[in-house]
């Protein structure tokens, strides 16, 4: 019904480090030069985690953007945007908060773990309990098909999808919408009329997935559509409604290969991070003072690269012949550690390179990052808007 939309966010941290890229920049990357994508800055999400100290909130956001670009980001390709300069998405979490069972939120698993793993934070609040209603808004107003997310984030999309079907079950009824989809068909054309009443007989009679797909590619073609008789003809295709909202998938990301410099998983609050931009003395030094497998005390000590946190750093920037090596190396204690660290050292400086280069001209200029994003915010708003118009027909609030 609408182009393949990948839409995703990422709560304002700050600075981002390899293991972000690695776990999800390197994925939005990939994905904008195949469909059409939103990436926003979820700061409102922020919020509801750190209502009490939003000073962080805005220089967090320009730092992410501005990685966000540094890591390929393309702002030609992708819209850019921060969540809260679309307010919009605010309008739709409140209509759809009407609805939502509180049972839904109360158990979405992430409600409970957070408020545990955050135990110096009152989680007890109604932003908390709603944040994965905020961000059902967030996909849903762009009725996007594909949001990347980690495995975390897969009960929320699942809410996602039942708050979409909920919300086209119980407003998408038009009183006669059999006869307003009957005069969409016509608009068709006689000949593409005949194909679609073909292809909609074929799925609803035999459940024929293709001829769903034949259809729906169709619609997809005719220009000459008004927005409202496009979706009535969608809805038509499935049953007896309008599709106002999307059901989303989740695009799962794997989970970064990259560990922390101490080998547990890379986080600020461990304080093992590589940041994105660090320069080459700093990554450099990181690299040479991180652990390796204990049992290397002195030089002539052999190793085993499995328990050692720079193996699997080699495993993320090294070839085949390298790892070779290092593994030979090791067992054997032919090489040193800081030998082998040193092609870690070239691959990630060699990986940051056109990162830094991007990052310096919105440093020294940051007025095009606030160009950019502004402009990402005017295309994301029409959207939006495009969207809310539909939902406030149908919830009975456009007063026309
Ligand atoms: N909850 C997401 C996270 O913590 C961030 C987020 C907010 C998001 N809104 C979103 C992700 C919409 C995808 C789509 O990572
Ligand atoms: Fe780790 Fe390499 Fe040292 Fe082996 S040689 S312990 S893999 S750093």
């Amino acid at each position: 019904m609408y182009p393949d939309r990948v839409v995703s966010g990422m709560r304002p941290t700050g600075a981002m480090h390899l293991g972000h890229y690695h776990g999800a920049l390197k994925n939005w990357v990939r994905l904008q030069s195949e469909h059409p994508c939103l990436f926003f800055v979820a700061d409102w999400h922020a919020l509801t985690t750190h209502y009490d100290d939003p000073s962080i909130i805005e220089t967090s956001t320009w730092d992410m953007v501005i990685d966000w670009l540094a890591a390929g980001i393309d702002p030609s390709q992708a819209t850019i945007f921060i969540q809260s300069k679309v307010p919009e998405h605010a309008e739709l979490h409140l209509l759809l908060s009407m609805s939502t069972p509180l049972g839904w939120l109360e158990r979405v698993p992430t409600y409970k773990d957070q408020q545990e793993k955050l135990a110096d934070r009152d989680l007890a609040t109604y932003g908390f309990l709603g944040y994965p209603l905020l961000q059902s808004a967030d996909v849903l107003i762009y009725r996007a098909s594909m949001v990347p997310v980690g495995e975390d984030q897969v009960p929320h999309i699942e809410m996602m999808r039942e708050i979409a079907r909920r919300f086209n079950h119980l407003y998408g009824r038009e009183k006669d919408f059999d006869e307003k989809a009957r005069e969409a068909v016509k608009k068709l054309g006689t000949k593409r009329a005949k194909l679609y009443n073909e292809l909609r007989t074929e799925y609803q009679e035999q459940g024929n997935d293709d001829a769903l797909e034949q259809a729906k590619a169709m619609l997809d073609d005719a220009q000459n559509l008004s927005m409202i008789d496009r979706e009535r003809l969608f809805g038509y295709l499935e049953g007896s409604r309008k599709l106002i909202l999307v059901e989303p998938q989740a695009l799962l990301t794997e989970a970064s290969r990259l560990p922390g410099l101490d080998g547990q998983k890379m986080s600020k609050s461990y304080g093992n991070t590589i940041a994105l931009r660090d320069d080459r003395d700093t990554v450099t030094k990181k690299i040479r003072t991180m652990p390796t497998d204990p049992a290397r005390v002195r030089r002539t000590d052999p190793g085993d690269p499995e328990k050692c946190p720079v193996w699997q750093f080699h495993m993320v920037y090294s070839d085949q012949v390298t790892r070779d090596w290092v593994v030979k190396g090791c067992k054997s204690a032919g090489i040193g550690c800081l030998e082998c660290k040193q092609p870690v050292i070239d691959g990630i400086l060699k990986e940051q390179e056109p990162m830094r280069e991007r990052a310096q001209q919105y440093l020294d200029d940051p007025s095009l990052v606030r160009a950019i994003v502004a402009d990402g915010c005017d295309q994301a708003r029409k959207h939006a808007q495009e969207t809310m118009r539909d939902v406030r027909e149908e919830m009975g609030l456009s007063y026309n």
